[in-house]
């Protein structure tokens, strides 16, 4: 039962995450688990559907200021948000990716605000600063409580028109944990209906095309 998994060694999920990650290069590839490879793919399909959702207008997402979560090197910062967002804020647990960051976003990383140290079942982000909240391949990371009131935060910290988007691998069915990085891979009913405990909606949804047969299925949802 995966609330054993989860819930029950607590303060061992999030170690041992934190410890797995401190041993990953801060490079692409370590980022994605040896597929470094898909990152042209992954970037472009996120393009493709924020572009859906963000401009001017009735309803649509403004483009002043985006948070990546669980960002580490900046891979999705410096190819999908820096190009669409005046700033962009970053946070993840392993401080050496954030250090890396300042150095892999270049020049344009003088349009970065803040870089946020601290795991996101601790992190507060600030109210009403954000267009958009992008929280990739990081969710399995959190218990089911501390996923759901992290996005309840996140919805607080949405400026009008915001949204928050994951996108995340999905499992065929129920939970399925990864005992080497300490995380969890959960269906896409159950991230649905811990989305719906937060009290968010789904606006827009899509499943990432062209990924290696292999790995998991990845679906990007936006939420508001
Ligand atoms: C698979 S990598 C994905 C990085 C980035 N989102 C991307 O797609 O390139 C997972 C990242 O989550 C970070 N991480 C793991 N547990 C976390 C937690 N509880 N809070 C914040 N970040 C976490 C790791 O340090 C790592 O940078």
């Amino acid at each position: 039962d995966y609330k054993s998994v989860t819930m029950g060694e607590e303060a061992h999920f999030y170690g041992n995450a934190e410890v797995y990650w401190r041993d990953v290069p801060p490079t692409v590839d370590g980022m994605l688990g040896g597929y470094g490879s898909i990152s042209n793919i992954d970037l472009n399909g996120s393009k493709a559907f924020l572009k859906k959702l963000i401009g001017e207008g009735e309803g649509k997402t403004g483009t002043m200021c985006a948070l990546d979560c669980g960002a580490g090197i900046g891979r999705i910062t410096k190819r999908l948000l820096l190009p669409l967002f005046q700033t962009v804020d970053l946070v993840d647990v392993t401080q050496e990716f954030l250090d890396q960051a300042r150095t892999y976003l270049g020049e344009e990383s003088k349009r970065v605000g803040h870089y946020f140290c601290t795991g996101l079942q601790d992190f507060v982000p600030e109210p009403g600063r954000y267009d958009v909240i992008w929280i990739q391949w990081v969710i399995g990371h959190l218990t089911d409580e501390h996923l759901v009131k992290f996005l309840e935060r996140c919805q607080g910290a949405l400026r009008p028109g915001g949204i928050v988007v994951i996108k995340d691998n999905v499992a065929y069915e129920g939970v399925v944990p990864d005992d080497v990085d300490s995380s969890v891979c959960r269906d896409l009913q159950i991230v649905r209906s811990l989305v719906a405990k937060a009290g968010l909606r789904i606006v827009h949804q899509e499943q990432q095309m062209d990924f290696p047969k292999e790995i998991y299925q990845v679906h990007t949802l936006a939420l508001r």
